[in-house]
C-alpha cells in the first residue's frame, strides 16, 4: 500500500473513534462573496468586494467573485452535498447589497427571496441555518459615504439587521452580526490587503473597529426586537499570543498584539470597555468614542463564535506602529496561506475565552486548512490527507477543551467547498468539496468523507428540536 493510502486508512480509523461531548452540532461555513457569484442578479447592488476584486494587482491570481461557485444558481446541489457530508448546520452570510442594493431603504424582495429559498431548502434537508449578517461585503454606496469610518454606517447596519431579522424571523434561530471585525477593519483599512483597500495604518484600523463594534451593538437589540427567542452572537478571529523570547521588548510586543487582535474586541463586547493599555498607546489615533458607546457595544449575547486557524508568536518589530510587532514563524508545518499548523491552538484559545470572558456558549465558527490548488486523481477523488488530518487533530483538541469546561456547542469547518479566498483568489483552496471552476463540477474530497464520518458518529437530535 502506498503511504498516502496508509495515511488515509489511519485517519479514517481515527475519525471513526473520535468522540465529542454532546449535544453537538457539526457544520460547515461559507460567505456570500466567496461562493455566490451573480453580482448583478435580481437587482443586487455593488459591494466593496465587487469593486475591489476588479482592481489590478490586488488579487494574487487576478480572480474575482463574479462567478465563484455559482452558488446563487446551484444552491440545491450544494444542499445535497451538505446532506452527504452529514451536516447538522450550515453557516453562511447574507450579501447586504442583495437586500439593500444601496445600503439603506426598503428591501429588494428578489434578493431576500433568494435567501428564503435557500433557508427553506436547508429546513427540508434538516440542516440548521446560522446566518451571518456581515462577512465583509459592504454596499459600495455606503463606502462612498465613508464606509466604516462613519458612524452613519453603524446605524445603517442596525437598520439592515432589523429589516432582515424581521423578514426571516420565522426561519432563522441563530444570527451572527459580524464576521471577524479584526480582519476586515485592519486588513481593509490599515494594510489595504482586503476591501476597500485603504492603507491608513492603525488610525484606519481603530476607526473602522470602533464603528463596526458600534454597528454590532446597535444590531443586537434590532434583531431581538424581531427574532423572538433567536440566539445572537458575534464571530471573532482570536489567537493565543506567545512572545518570541523572554526579552522585555518581545513580551511587550506580544501583549500589544494580543490587546489589538483579541482584547480590543473581547473586552468591548464582554466587559463594556476597551483595554486601557490600547487606549493609552493609541490615544492620538482614536476615533471619537462617545459617552454611551461602550454600553451599546456590550449588549448581552447568547454565544461567541471563534474562528481559529493558528497561534501567533510575536517579537518586537516595525509592523503597524504603534503596535510595533513582528510575526515569527517557527520551523514546522505550514498551510498554503502560510499559517502554522498547531492543533493545540484551538484548545488554548477555547480555554482562554472560557476562563477570561465566560461566554454562555461558544461555537467554533471557522477552522480549516489551505492547500495549493488540488488535482483530481485517477480514482476521481482528491486525496487531501493533510486537510483531513488538520480537522481530526483540531477536533480532538477541541474535545479536550470541552472536557475542561469550555461550553462549545458546535464546530463549522471552513469551508464547505473550494471558493474565492479573498486576496489569494482561487489558488489556495480550503474546501471539504472540490470545485472545478471551469465546469462547476463538485466532488467530495477525502477530508469531506472523514468529516462526514465524524459528524454522523457524533450528531444528536438538536436539529429535529429546531426543525
Ligand atoms: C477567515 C475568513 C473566511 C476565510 C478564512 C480562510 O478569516 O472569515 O472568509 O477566508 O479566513
Amino acid at each position: 500500500m502506498s503511504s498516502t493510502a496508509d495515511d488515509m486508512e489511519r485517519l479514517m480509523a481515527r475519525a471513526q473513534e473520535l468522540r465529542v461531548p454532546r449535544p453537538f452540532l457539526f457544520g460547515a461555513a461559507t460567505a456570500a462573496y466567496q461562493i455566490e457569484g451573480a453580482p448583478e442578479a435580481d437587482g443586487k447592488g455593488e459591494s466593496i468586494w465587487d469593486r475591489f476584486s476588479h482592481m489590478p494587482g490586488v488579487i494574487s491570481d487576478a480572480g474575482t467573485g463574479d462567478i465563484a461557485c455559482d452558488h446563487y444558481h446551484r444552491w440545491p446541489e450544494d444542499i445535497r452535498l451538505m446532506r452527504e457530508l452529514g451536516l447538522g448546520a450550515y453557516r453562511f452570510s447574507l450579501s447586504w447589497s442583495r437586500i439593500q442594493p444601496y445600503g439603506a431603504g426598503k428591501a429588494n424582495e428578489a434578493g431576500l427571496d433568494f435567501y428564503k429559498r435557500l433557508i427553506d431548502g436547508l429546513a427540508e434537508a434538516g440542516i440548521l441555518p446560522f446566518v451571518t449578517l456581515y462577512h465583509w461585503d459592504l454596499p459600495q454606496a455606503l463606502q462612498d459615504k465613508g464606509g466604516w469610518y462613519s458612524r452613519e454606517t453603524s446605524h445603517r447596519f442596525a437598520d439592515y439587521a432589523g429589516l432582515v431579522s424581521h423578514a426571516l424571523a420565522d426561519r432563522v434561530a441563530h444570527w451572527t452580526t459580524l464576521n471577524e471585525p479584526w480582519t476586515f477593519c485592519w486588513s481593509g483599512h490599515a494594510t489595504g490587503e482586503d476591501a476597500p483597500g485603504l492603507k491608513d495604518g492603525a488610525c484606519g484600523g481603530l476607526a473602522a473597529s470602533h464603528h463596526a463594534l458600534l454597528a454590532h451593538g446597535l444590531a443586537v437589540p434590532a434583531i431581538r426586537a424581531h427574532g423572538g427567542s433567536a440566539e445572537i452572537g458575534i464571530v471573532l478571529d482570536l489567537n493565543t499570543v506567545t512572545p518570541a523570547s523572554d526579552k522585555a521588548d518581545d513580551m511587550a510586543a506580544a501583549k500589544r498584539f494580543e490587546d489589538a487582535q483579541n482584547r480590543w474586541f473581547l473586552d468591548a463586547v464582554f466587559k463594556g470597555r476597551y483595554p486601557k493599555a490600547m487606549l493609552e498607546l493609541c490615544r492620538d489615533l482614536l476615533p471619537e468614542i462617545r459617552p454611551g458607546d461602550n454600553e451599546i457595544i456590550a449588549a448581552p449575547l447568547d454565544y461567541l463564535g471563534v474562528n481559529i486557524y493558528r497561534r501567533s508568536i510575536m517579537a518586537h518589530g516595525r509592523e503597524m506602529p504603534p503596535l510595533n510587532f513582528e510575526r515569527v514563524n517557527p520551523p514546522g508545518r505550514y498551510s498554503a496561506v502560510n499559517y502554522e499548523v498547531w492543533p493545540q491552538s484551538i484548545e488554548d484559545v477555547l480555554l482562554y475565552v472560557h476562563e477570561q470572558y465566560a461566554p454562555e456558549a461558544i461555537y467554533i465558527s471557522e477552522n480549516g486548512f489551505a492547500t495549493p490548488a488540488e488535482t483530481v486523481t485517477s480514482d476521481g477523488t482528491i486525496h487531501d490527507v493533510r486537510r483531513a488530518e488538520y480537522h481530526v487533530d483540531h477536533l480532538d483538541h477541541m474535545a479536550r477543551a470541552m472536557r475542561r469546561g469550555a461550553p462549545v456547542k458546535g464546530y463549522f469547518a471552513w469551508t464547505l467547498m473550494d471558493n474565492f479566498e479573498w486576496a489569494y483568489g482561487y489558488s489556495t483552496p480550503f474546501g471539504l468539496v472540490h470545485v472545478d471552476f471551469v465546469t462547476q463540477e463538485r466532488r467530495i474530497k477525502f477530508s469531506g468523507h472523514v468529516y462526514a464520518a465524524i459528524a454522523r458518529n457524533n450528531s444528536d437530535d438538536r436539529v429535529r428540536k429546531y426543525a
